[in-house]
């Protein structure tokens, strides 16, 4: 498995492109089988996520074909041959999940395998289920799988989501939008991948309003057609690469990044001492002096601080002058980075989902593991500040979510390169 060295101390100084949202992508994929009519994707992001999900969809016989360097993802379910989303595919990736309510739409039947836990916690779907069933499918958990029926197509309903599900909002707006009658979500979640995925439905031809609001109003329609759509900016790879001269000092330039991707995550910068202005092209981020104030963060669905983005947090305040309190509130086991952060001279005590950080003046670079994707990248971002060496192991997490980080990275001046297995 590859390992990433990093050399730590050097300032970044430079520009860095971001990519199209991961999360967005996953959902916009699956989309696809709600038309006969293709579907084109542009701005995705080269990730293994995302050629997860295509593999998923070929098994269901969608094609998904990746085009200009995988920027472009074509696909089309004019023709599919299986409603059956197989373990094998599903235990890799949870959004895998986000094909249910689409197939369920379309062909009135589903056996999608249940995507399990993870590392960072339990993560049920029983949102999703609840939601699915308000409309109509009858649904029955066997041998692993939801095996799921709408003999007379799903139907309109109002449903009032528990917990703001990111995942569940999906897969509900999805299977709305060919349901008979009106669906009204209600404390439906409002990430800006929602509103992305709404405007693809939206110009694929589905009646969808409120989206980015608690509130999202579907009107069912009998078809949907094609359509071309790019993917939203990444605002999670763009909290990251903006933490990136947070923690070394220096200036980079952000491109394609927006203030109202990011604003209560660019808030926190803002309060730790960290300069942030909008460019044409993007947002610039500048650390232009001394140790960064330790602030207080508390993790919510949008637009809170993102979830997302709390590892990478951690360690920029694992270098703070004073002691910061990050509180976990979406993912009950988020804090599996600490103890790695630790063997490079972090201080941090956690206590249930609350981690109390107290700055330390210089880490220390140090064999590290990546337990997660968001973790991994964390622990390149303490690397970046460390004093001396510090090896990653175990980055297949950090391929899931991030393209090319070594030369993103590199091209601003950071010491960091792959180590093939
Ligand atoms: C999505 C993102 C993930 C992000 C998360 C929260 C994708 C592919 N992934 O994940 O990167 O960290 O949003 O912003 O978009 N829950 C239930 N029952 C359900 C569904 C969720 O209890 O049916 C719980 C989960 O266990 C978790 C919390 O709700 O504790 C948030 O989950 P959710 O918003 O659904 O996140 P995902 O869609 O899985």
């Amino acid at each position: 498995m590859d390992s990433i060295l990093v050399r730590g101390g050097q300032p970044l100084n430079g520009e860095i492109p971001i990519a199209g949202a991961k999360n967005a992508c996953l959902t916009l994929m699956p989309a696809t089988l709600l038309s006969e009519e293709p579907l084109t994707l542009t701005n995705a992001p080269r990730l293994s996520d995302i050629a997860t999900m295509s593999e998923l969809l070929r098994s269901l016989g969608a094609e998904a074909t990746a085009m200009q360097d995988g920027k472009v993802l074509a696909l089309s379910s004019h023709n599919l041959s299986s409603q059956h989303a197989d373990y094998d595919i599903v235990r890799k990736m949870r959004a895998s999940i986000l094909v249910l309510g689409p197939l369920l739409a379309r062909f009135g039947q589903a056996e999608v395998s249940l995507p399990g836990g993870c590392a960072i916690g339990a993560r049920p779907v029983d949102l999703h289920l609840k939601a699915l069933e308000a409309m109509g499918a009858k649904l029955d958990l066997r041998d692993g799988y939801v095996h799921a029926t709408a003999p007379q197509g799903l139907r309109g309903a109002q449903f009032r989501f528990a917990f703001a599900s990111v995942g569940a909002t999906e897969n509900a707006l999805m299977a709305a939008t060919l349901a008979k009658g009106t669906t009204v979500l209600e404390n439906a979640a409002r990430e800006p991948e929602i509103v992305d995925l709404a405007r693809c439905l939206r110009a694929m031809g589905a009646q969808i309003d409120g989206e980015g609001t608690s509130t999202i109003t579907i009107e069912g329609v009998d078809r949907l057609g094609g359509a071309t759509h790019r993917v939203v900016t990444d605002r999670i790879e763009l909290g990251t690469y903006m933490l990136a001269p947070a923690i070394t000092g220096g200036e980079v330039e952000c491109l394609g990044g927006s203030m109202e991707l990011v604003g209560a995550f660019a808030e926190k910068l803002h309060d730790a001492g960290i300069e942030i202005s909008e460019t044409k092209r993007g947002l610039k981020v500048a650390r232009k002096n001394g140790r960064v104030n330790a602030v207080d963060v508390a993790t919510e669905p949008f637009p809170g601080f993102p979830t997302d983005l709390q590892a990478q947090m951690m360690a920029l305040l694992c270098t703070a002058d004073g002691t910061s309190v990050l509180e976990e509130k979406i993912f009950e086991n988020r804090f599996m980075h600490a103890p790695e952060l630790m063997r490079m001279g972090a201080d941090i005590d956690v206590s249930g989902g609350t981690a109390t950080v107290t700055g330390v003046e210089r880490l220390k670079g140090a064999p590290v593991m990546a337990t997660d994707l968001r973790a991994s990248v964390s622990l390149i971002l303490a690397g970046l500040a460390a004093e001396g060496e510090t090896v990653v192991s175990r980055v297949y997490h950090l391929d899931r979510g991030y393209e090319h980080v070594e030369t993103k990275l590199s091209a601003c001046g950071a010491q960091i390169e792959r180590i093939a297995a």
